[in-house]
């Protein structure tokens, strides 16, 4: 697949089976990730990647923070089966570094950028993915565990493994709708 069609027909893959990106394809998926644009190079990032015990793991610590919600019953459950959704799960967090240039959004940008450079390279591989936060990302429980702090945000639980189904057909916006020309 060569880089335009990439970027013009790049789509998440909600529902993912096994197999999940095999070490080489991580390798890559990984090289993306670090080729994300840095301001003063930085590096602001922390990949956590999760897959067989690590899903059961990260589980557990939304099961916490879903117990420590007041959650019950049925979402409780549903909270600790969530990230075996698919065969791997990296969050990624922006690892933010006080700098006189540097603020904490550009480096959580830097990070979100490592985030869609991650799905791309998986999607260029043949796998397929999506990018998910939902409350757990800014949960103070799932942030402590994963190694965020302070300023450091997870911008995102990177879901990956083999498409179920094929590319939706889905229209996409018109760019025309948001151009200004100066
Ligand atoms: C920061 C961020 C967080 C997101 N969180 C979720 C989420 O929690 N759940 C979800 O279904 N989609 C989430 N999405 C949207 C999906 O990643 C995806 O873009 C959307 O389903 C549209 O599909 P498409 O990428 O094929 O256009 C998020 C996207 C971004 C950029």
């Amino acid at each position: 697949m060569d880089a335009l069609t990439l970027l013009t027909q790049r789509h998440s893959s909600p529902r993912l089976t096994e197999p999940g990106p095999a070490p080489q394809q991580l390798e890559t998926i990984l090289a993306a990730a670090v080729k994300a644009p840095d301001h003063a190079a930085l590096t602001p990032w922390k990949f956590v990647i999760a897959q067989g015990e690590g899903l059961l793991k990260l589980g557990e610590i939304f099961f916490e923070a879903a117990k420590a919600k007041g959650e019950s019953g049925e979402a409780l459950a549903r909270a600790r089966l969530l990230p075996t959704r698919a065969p791997m799960v990296i969050t990624v967090i922006a690892k933010v570094q006080e700098h006189p240039k540097v603020p904490a959004i550009e480096q959580h940008l830097s990070a979100g950028c490592a985030a869609m450079a991650m799905q791309m390279a998986a999607q260029a591989q043949g796998l397929g993915g999506i990018w998910r936060t939902g409350s757990y990302a800014f949960d103070p429980i799932v942030r402590e565990s994963l190694g965020a702090r302070g300023e450091d945000q997870i911008v995102g639980f990177l879901y990956l493994g083999t498409p179920l189904s094929k590319a939706p057909n889905k229209k996409s916006p018109n760019p025309d709708d948001y151009v200004a020309f100066l």
